[in-house]
């Protein structure tokens, strides 16, 4: 099976901080893989902007060792690249000063009608004066664009402050706010499970489902990065943005058009429609421990009072009539058993099993959405046991992992910013966060981090390779349910 390609226009994209990680880990192999596909057009564009001292030439040596070490030589088509490469081109400059922006300017010959994306792979603090430059400086024309990602402030006070940043430049409908899971081939399809079949629809509400646990675990810790995470945590870096979207997906009306404005206007009203965390008992924060001769969370922090969490889990609640009564459950955390996610929905059992009790009870249906490992949907079922012997009660799944149910085994499943980059070139915002769902996840989020800082507790410890902590299992112990295994 081939993946159908569509070509889009030819364009210029601009990619601030084109030397640094993001730029070198996700958005050169994309561009890569997008001209592989032969998704990019001849005369397609990608000028890379930074401080550092480098020509055309440097720039493009540089896509070619990022390109050795994220798309690996053995994957590497050498004449794609050097096509790809002779794409690329560099302009010095830096985005807190004056310079630098008239060579940009000369860069981008003023082509009526074509696409033209900034992307800012650059801290946030930069957003603001990037955007005043770019407008100042005349390169915003009507097909501009500007791409920005996480963090999208630390709080809704800053949140807001970045929103009001970006839009003293751009209107809203040239803003495209990345949060990379809406990239993901899965998540896309729980949109697709839900709104293409007719099937599951008329269960997806309060009658039918008992509740819905969304998790994404990591096996890794902080990785080198724990000055900036110990200034963040797991709430503000996982659940204000892609869990809470994940979330949004799951719980949404039916949109009355699969396009920007219907999609995130139902986001929106189930962001809205959170109740309040209700009280101490429905988050628990956790911190991994030494072990194994692995460093705690707070020595890799190099923090030792640290009181940041690398673990919560939460109870959501969605104030409406679809909802009332399901909780959504939350996890998310690093160093844990396994890297996993996914959204789970469980069915509420039979309302009578008619079946002789020693034969097993019939197992509640779960429709597990897997993000990672394995992109795919399984739906567990009960059925009969095979063979005689009476009527035995068995569990089974069907198993929908894309790559074999597509018979695509051999086809590379696309990364997140290759769809998402090629949207901003076309000029679909519909995977892309609105400014206001970015304000109203944070007004969910900031009561319930409010109250935390006001205590003086410390985040649970838990240890490396595990769940999470117990006070976590208890959340759902507490309410009659058990979190599922993570496993890879
Ligand atoms: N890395 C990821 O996987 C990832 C994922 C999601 C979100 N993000 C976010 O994306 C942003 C970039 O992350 P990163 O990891 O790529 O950071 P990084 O490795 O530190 O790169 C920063 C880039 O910004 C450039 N830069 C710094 N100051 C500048 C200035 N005054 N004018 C122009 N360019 C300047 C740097 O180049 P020069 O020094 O040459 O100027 C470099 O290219 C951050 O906000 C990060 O939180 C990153």
């Amino acid at each position: 099976m081939v993946a159908r390609v569509v070509p889009v226009e030819p364009f210029d994209l601009v990619v601030f901080g084109a030397t640094g990680d993001l730029a070198r880990r996700k958005l050169i192999p994309a561009l890569y893989h997008r001209m592989q596909d032969g998704q990019m057009p001849e005369g397609a564009r990608i000028i890379g902007a930074a401080r550092s001292e480098m020509d055309d030439a440097g720039f493009r040596k540089l896509a070619s060792v990022a390109l050795e070490e994220f798309v690996g030589s053995a994957e590497l088509d050498k004449l794609v690249r050097d096509r790809f490469l002779g794409r690329l081109g560099f302009v010095r400059l830096d985005a807190t000063t004056d310079q630098g922006w008239e060579r940009l300017h000369a860069a981008l010959p003023d082509v009526p009608g074509r696409p033209r994306a900034f992307y800012l792979s650059v801290a946030p603090r930069f957003f603001g004066p990037i955007a005043r430059h770019i407008a100042d400086s005349g390169l915003r024309g009507p097909e501009a664009r500007i791409v920005v990602e996480k963090p999208l402030g630390h709080d809704l006070a800053s949140a807001r402050a970045l929103n009001a940043a970006l839009s003293g430049a751009f209107d809203e409908a040239q803003i495209y706010r990345i949060d990379h899971y809406l990239g993901k081939e899965t998540v896309q399809n729980l949109m697709a499970l839900r709104f293409a079949n007719a099937l599951f629809e008329p269960l997806w509400n309060a009658r039918h489902i008992d509740h819905v646990q969304i998790t994404v675990a990591e096996s890794v810790g902080i990785e080198g990065r724990g000055a900036y995470y110990d200034t963040v945590g797991a709430m503000r870096d996982m659940v204000q943005n892609h869990m809470l979207q994940l979330l949004c997906l799951t719980a949404m009306e039916p949109p009355a058009r699969f396009e920007p404005g219907p999609v995130r206007d139902e986001k929106l009203k189930v962001l809205r429609a959170l109740a309040p965390v209700n009280g101490l008992g429905a988050v628990v924060r956790g911190q991994y421990r030494s072990g194994n001769s692995q460093p705690s969370y707070a020595q890799e922090a190099d923090n030792p009072q640290s009181r940041t969490e690398s673990y919560i889990a939460l109870k959501a609640e969605i104030g409406n009539w679809r909802w009332n009564g399901v909780p959504f459950y939350l996890r998310t955390g690093k160093r844990l058993r396994a890297r996993m996610s996914e959204i789970a929905v469980q069915f509420k059992d039979v309302p009578h099993s008619i079946f002789p009790g020693e034969g097993g009870h019939p197992a509640p249906n779960v429709l597990a959405i897997r993000l990672q490992p394995d992109e795919g949907i399984t739906l567990s079922m009960t059925i009969k046991d095979p063979g005689p012997g009476g009527m035995r009660l068995t569990g089974a799944e069907l198993d929908m992992t894309f790559a074999e149910t597509l018979g695509a085994t051999s086809l590379r499943m696309p990364d997140a910013y290759e769809r998402l980059v090629m949207d901003v070139i076309r000029g679909d915002q519909t995977l892309f966060m609105r400014g206001d769902e970015v304000e109203a996840a944070w007004a969910w989020i900031d009561p319930v981090i409010a109250e935390w800082e006001e205590r003086s507790d410390r985040p649970r410890p838990y240890d490396i390779g595990s769940s999470g902590p117990e006070d976590a299992l208890m959340l759902l112990h507490r309410d009659g349910r058990r979190w599922r295994e993570i496993e890879a």
